[in-house]
């Protein structure tokens, strides 16, 4: 994607360095993140500075490969499941994040040249994937399409379009009429942050609208659909994504708004039976309590905006059932949240 004029992918490796969008200074400043060893790379995953399923997938699989170009020779074996081990802890959720760390794991047995290209590789699929759930979704996308979106799904999400907003940019420059409504998605407002900054940046119509405002809005008529990512996808068709999804999907269904997910068949876990069995990562609290902007003269400020000694419960994702989606967009096209059409469509991969 082009920022100020300069293409730039999500997340790349030079050397022995992985290179990220610090995504927790946007959108007031643009500035890229040089993580030096793989424990670097470990705590950007966790301070997010990156973040999104795809994009922490891919982050995960170059901190892999650089663990193999850290191994010492004499204890290479110990020393990558413990990196392993470490890489996996850093969040709990995206499925994106075990399968690439797996799939490098797994080619650092043969060479650490292999770990690297395997990462490189799992990128590249991804970019590939993406344009094509951008292809699928754009043929749900009618003219004048208003449509909403919740958390950040687009290409700091996920290498190199996006999941859900990956429909959008296709339909914007096929031309169509479209308006998007950003969920603020609090507490980290991803939408309100990196959504919203991505859409400006793109020229895309749209509005940021408070969490809260969403069903009032579909009540009125004023959405035509939604389209959101995943975290994980149970092989029942359940969808863990951005805390507040549920209630956009339930809202949706009650007014007769198709409810889209927008996901690679990476996203699924066929080990993973129902929704219930996805484990939901916890946040700090200060996420909640505490909020970051710029004030007037362009200084960052992290300020309370809570009640002074309330303590506050922050779960990171919650988990839609599959009767409450219309289909799901994958790079090999769009099916319902079915198990038979899931166990089928992963077996294509
Ligand atoms: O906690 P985050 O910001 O890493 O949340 C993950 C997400 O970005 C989403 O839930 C998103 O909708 C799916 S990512 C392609």
């Amino acid at each position: 994607m082009k920022v100020k004029g300069e293409e730039y992918r999500t997340v790349w490796m030079a050397g022995s360095s992985v290179f990220l969008i610090e995504q927790n200074q946007l959108p007031f400043s643009f500035e890229i993140f040089e993580a030096k060893k793989y424990f670097d790379t470990c705590m950007a995953i966790t301070s997010m500075v990156v973040r999104g399923a795809g994009a922490i997938g891919a982050t995960a699989g170059y901190a892999m490969a650089q663990a193999c170009l850290e191994a010492p020779e004499d204890d290479r074996e110990d020393f990558l499941k413990n990196a392993r081990f470490e890489i996996e802890s850093t969040r709990p959720t995206a499925q994106n994040l075990f399968y690439a760390v797996e799939r490098v794991y797994e080619a650092g047995k043969k060479s650490t040249e292999a770990a690297i290209e395997e990462a490189r590789k799992i990128a590249d699929e991804d970019a590939a994937d993406s344009r094509s759930i951008g292809i699928y979704g754009n043929d749900l996308i009618g003219q004048g399409y208003r449509i909403g979106t919740h958390c950040n799904a687009g290409w700091l999400a996920f290498v190199d379009y996006g999941t859900a907003l990956s429909p959008i940019y296709m339909a914007q420059k096929q031309g169509k009429d479209i308006f998007v409504y950003v969920d603020e998605t609090r507490p980290r407002s991803q939408g309100a942050r990196l959504t919203a900054w991505e859409l400006h940046n793109k020229e895309v119509p749209h509005a940021i609208i408070p969490d809260n405002a969403a069903a009032w809005l579909m009540a009125q008529g004023k959405i035509d659909m939604y389209i959101v990512g995943a975290d994980r996808i149970a092989a029942n068709g359940d969808v863990a994504n951005k805390i507040g999804t549920l209630e956009k999907a339930i809202a949706a269904h009650e007014y007769g708004i198709p409810f889209y997910v927008a996901a690679p068949t990476s996203t699924i876990d066929l080990d993973c039976k129902r929704g219930k069995d996805i484990k939901i990562e916890e946040r700090s609290q200060d996420e909640v309590l505490y909020q970051t902007g710029i004030d007037k003269n362009g200084n960052l400020n992290k300020v309370l905006v809570c009640s002074p000694g309330s303590e506050a419960i922050n779960p990171a994702f919650d988990v839609t059932p599959a009767r409450f989606i219309s289909g799901i967009i994958t790079e090999k096209g769009i099916i319902n949240a079915e198990e038979d059409l899931i166990r089928e469509i992963k077996k294509q991969t």
